[in-house]
């Protein structure tokens, strides 16, 4: 049977940057033998993938309160390994980031196969041995408490004192992490907290006017509310699709829609298509040009301010007439047109499901790890890094740098 010193299941940012740390911290003296196991036939998928292909790497600032999970133990990985620790690292493998009107990171060759080639090339330096399409089906823990671990991979298996676990959550499951990670996490011991698509598009109910405005992108002030209680408010780009809405600020919300779903908890998502202003505000604009331009239609009063296409569709929805001198607006149907323009209820039907979501909500939890470590509290000699543990980032690079710390962390203490 093949031998190893560190075994790295999951060849994802979090595997990859576990496996250049631990290559790096080995000493002059110590010929540490690293191999890096993953059932994709080519890896990184979701490196190539991600940033809609440009890889947006990290963000310029981290805190705590971008990620969902322990707080206090996601601090902690993160104050050990910061943006400015990720910008240098990336730069030592050639790979110069550039920072974007929006705070995120890409490099600067607007390409993720930049980011994929540096880390891969790097392991390659380090003598770490990359094997694709090794898919792990059972990890055993050898019976001399502290010997270590048997590998079982589809040709054969590996033992190993130490074993690094960076096999991802569920999300785009044709890539490779297809959630049976966690089956590894429970077969050692270790509980998993029920796991829920975050950063996912959302389905709307198809009788609505959504499938009419695809493709149009639109700024909008989107508020969650669950079991009556506002949850999130947020303004961002909001993009109209043929099966619902998605874009950034869709993206984020979904997090709380889907966590709210899996607990069996009421969930609203409303817009504001004026963000930063209140119904009060675009009434008064709304009574302004009633006064000025009493003759204009209602359609095009609202189009110098919203995007064309959807005032049309947002009009009819209110069962008004576009073509209506706005004066000549009913005040029922004034008020229940800027309702609509302010606190439109989003009739969400599901979610997009685990083919488009961008990330895992749930997984192992962060208290059963010892942070500084990675290394797990039940499993000596075994470490979790990256997507797999219970903690997710909202959009904007948070979720890589969540992997690159970790595997920061496990690197060096493997
Ligand atoms: P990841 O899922 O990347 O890797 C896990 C690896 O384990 C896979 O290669 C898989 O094949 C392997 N594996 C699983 N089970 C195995 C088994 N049993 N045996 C062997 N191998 C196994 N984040 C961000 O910060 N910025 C961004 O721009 C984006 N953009 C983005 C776009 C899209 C479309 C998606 C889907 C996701 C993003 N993300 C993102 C999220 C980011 O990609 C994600 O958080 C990280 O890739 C997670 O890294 P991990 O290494 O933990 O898991």
């Amino acid at each position: 049977m093949a031998t190893a010193d560190i075994v790295i299941i999951g060849a994802g940012a979090a595997g990859l940057a576990a496996a250049i740390f631990s290559g790096e911290a080995a000493g002059p003296s110590d010929t540490r033998s690293i191999v890096l196991l993953d059932g994709a036939k080519t890896i990184g998928a979701k490196i190539l993938v991600s940033g809609g292909g440009r890889c947006n790497v990290t963000h310029e600032v981290v805190a705590p309160t971008d990620f969902f999970g322990n707080r206090r133990i996601i601090k902690n990985v993160l104050a050990a390994w910061p943006v400015e620790s990720a910008i240098t690292w990336f730069a030592s493998m050639g790979v110069e980031l550039k920072r974007e009107e929006t705070g995120k990171l890409f490099p600067v060759t607007n390409t993720s196969r930049t980011v994929l080639n540096a880390l891969v090339e790097r392991c390659r330096e380090l003598g770490v041995a990359i094997l694709p399409d090794h898919r792990v089906a059972k990890i055993d823990r050898l019976p001399d408490s502290g010997a270590g671990f048997v590998v079982h991979h589809s040709h054969g298996a590996v033992t190993a004192s130490r074993v690094i676990l960076a096999t991802g959550g569920r999300s785009i499951p044709k890539s490779g992490s297809d959630g049976f990670g966690y089956e590894l996490a429970r077969s050692l011991g270790h509980q998993v907290t029920p796991t829920v698509p975050a950063l996912v598009p959302l389905v709307l109910d198809d009788r609505m006017f959504h499938k009419h405005l695809s493709g149009l992108s639109q700024e909008v002030e989107l508020t969650t509310v669950v079991k009556g209680k506002m949850v999130d408010a947020r303004i961002g780009s909001l993009l109209w699709t043929h099966f619902g809405i998605s874009g950034p600020v869709v993206m984020d919300a979904s997090r709380f829609w889907c966590v709210a779903q899996e607990q069996g908890e009421s969930a609203e998502v409303f817009g504001n298509f004026w963000p930063g202003q209140n119904q009060e505000q675009v009434r008064q604009w709304f009574m302004e040009q009633t006064r000025e331009h009493p003759r204009r239609s209602l359609g095009k009063t609202l189009a110098q301010r919203l995007p064309q296409r959807f005032t049309d569709f947002l009009i009819q929805h209110a069962g008004c007439d576009s073509q209506a001198a706005i004066a000549q607006l009913p005040k029922n149907d004034r008020d229940h047109l800027l309702s609509l323009q302010t606190k439109f209820l989003f009739p969400i039907v599901q979610d997009r499901g685990w083919n488009y979501a961008e990330v895992t909500a749930g997984g192992v939890p962060l208290e059963e790890v010892n942070f500084r470590t990675m290394e797990s509290k039940l499993v000596p000699g075994l470490y979790l890094v990256g997507e797999i543990l219970d903690c997710d980032g909202r959009i904007g690079g948070f979720n890589f740098q969540w992997a690159w710390a970790t595997g920061h962390l496990a690197g060096q203490a493997v």
